[in-house]
């Protein structure tokens, strides 16, 4: 199958140069008409900026889906400060790789959302921080910061502007909790990557303790096609409240797994049957989960509903990343779980006991279970120890880690009550 697959269904906005290679560099770049919401940027002002922003509805696609604009006016208007923007290319989501792949094949439209952003926050100084294994997507970023610097895009006065704007790359060393924007911040600076406590929040003390806007790196590219195409334009697709095109990236038990991009609002059952082909062997799919692990789970007689904010929230579940995670009538519910709580067990930074040892407790649990050693008590103790990991702790890790317990128990329970005491195969040196 040629790269990328396209289906007719989908919305060609921020991926329509995946495939693309002359799209890389600087030529090919400004061939298709980059770098023109920058220099179109430059002749506005950072609040007019905030303001398309703001009215285009954008909302952050890194997971929580926060108001872009708004978050943008939260930082200070007249402050003596130097001010930042980072942009959050960690992508450590389970199911997640959209952002590397914008990277890959359209990093100067990341370069043009960091200087854009940067601009319009009031700051001079851009750092992308990217996840250290990303180690050619971060060749490719490094090569058109460079040729962005050479053309005058970046650097002092830029397009003759009188504005200087600096970007710098960041290579992280790999963990999951270095995507949290507080982790990044300290690990940026050199320290653990450990989240902090908020308040202050990030526009008041962010980065070297300086305001500081984070964005992920979808975010950021969907702004730059705003500020080129205006408000309007990009309110063209998506829901009243949900606005624009988004990247999902679908993996698992599906035909055709990738990168898809189509409006907000989609009807989830089409994406996944007609766009995704379904199952590889038409088997019947059992559980979906939307938006990367830490969201939870839907039943296949949940799917009928639109691929937006809103309506995810409606069926329990949450849009997050994008990552749509698949699988058939085959999959093992609590060996998944167990292995999705295993992965948050391992990245707790250890900081909030909640998390820690919550996070250990339950996969210990969930191993036993799987292994047909499970105790009667040993539902509610899950579900208790999931009530106590969430809402409790310094970041949500600790509530991701708990999503995939309790809404797996709550749908499918009859899996982990066959499990309990059944003989199910015990692994040897497994408890
Ligand atoms: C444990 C954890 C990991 C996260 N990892 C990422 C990540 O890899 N990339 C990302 O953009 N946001 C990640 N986030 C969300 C960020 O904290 C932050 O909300 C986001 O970068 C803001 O950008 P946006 O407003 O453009 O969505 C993570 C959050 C948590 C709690
Ligand atoms: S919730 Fe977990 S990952 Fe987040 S700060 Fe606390 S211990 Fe660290």
């Amino acid at each position: 199958m040629a790269y990328p697959y396209r289906h007719p269904s989908e919305t060609l906005v921020l991926s329509q140069y995946f495939g693309d290679p002359e799209a890389r560099t600087l030529k090919g770049w400004e061939a298709r008409g980059g770098y023109q919401a920058l220099r179109k940027a430059l002749g506005m002002s950072p609040g007019d900026i905030v303001n398309v922003v703001k009215a285009s509805g954008l909302r952050g696609r890194g997971g929580a889906g926060f108001p872009t604009g708004v978050k943008w006016s939260f930082m200070p208007q007249a402050s003596e400060k130097p001010h930042y923007l980072l942009c959050n290319a960690d992508e450590s989501e389970p199911g997640t790789f959209k952002d590397r792949e914008l990277i890959r094949w359209t990093p100067h439209a990341l370069v043009e959302g960091c200087l854009l952003g940067a601009y319009a926050i009031r700051a001079k100084h851009a750092y992308i921080y990217i996840r250290g294994e990303f180690f050619e997507p971060a060749q490719i970023l490094a090569r058109a910061i460079e040729e962005a610097y050479a053309a005058g895009y970046a650097g002092k006065d830029v397009m003759g502007s009188g504005h200087d704007l600096d970007i710098t790359l960041h290579l992280g060393a790999g963990a999951y909790i270095c995507g949290e924007e507080t982790g990044l911040m300290n690990s940026l600076e050199g320290r653990r990557g450990e989240p902090r406590l908020k308040p202050p929040f990030p526009a008041v003390s962010g980065a070297f303790g300086k305001p500081s806007t984070i964005n992920n790196v979808e975010t950021l590219i969907a702004a730059v096609h705003i500020v080129q195409n205006g408000a309007d334009w990009y309110k063209q697709w998506g829901t009243e409240k949900s606005t624009g095109t988004k990247l999902f990236c679908v993996s698992g038990h599906v035909k055709r797994p990738g990168n898809y991009e189509v409006p907000l609002g989609f009807n989830f059952k089409e994406f996944i049957y007609d766009v995704c082909g379904g199952t590889p062997n038409g088997k019947a799919i059992k559980a979906v989960i939307p938006g990367g692990s830490s969201v939870p789970i839907l039943t296949a007689d949940e799917l009928d509903i639109g691929m937006d904010y809103e309506a995810m929230a409606a069926a329990g579940t949450m849009l997050g990343c994008g990552s749509v995670i698949i699988m058939d009538e085959t999959t093992d519910i609590v060996k998944q779980v167990r292995r999705m709580v295993d992965f948050y067990s391992h990245e707790s930074c250890g900081q909030c006991t909640p998390c820690r040892e919550g996070t250990t407790w339950a996969a210990k649990i969930l191993r036993r279970i799987e292994n047909g050693r499970g105790q009667p008590d040993d539902i509610e103790t899950l579900l208790q120890i999931s009530d106590n990991m969430s809402g409790k702790t310094i970041c949500v890790l600790s509530d991701a880690a708990a999503a995939p317990i309790t809404s797996s128990i709550q749908k499918f329970r009859h899996e982990y009550e066959a499990r309990m005491g059944a003989g199910a195969p015990v692994l040897a040196g497994v408890r």
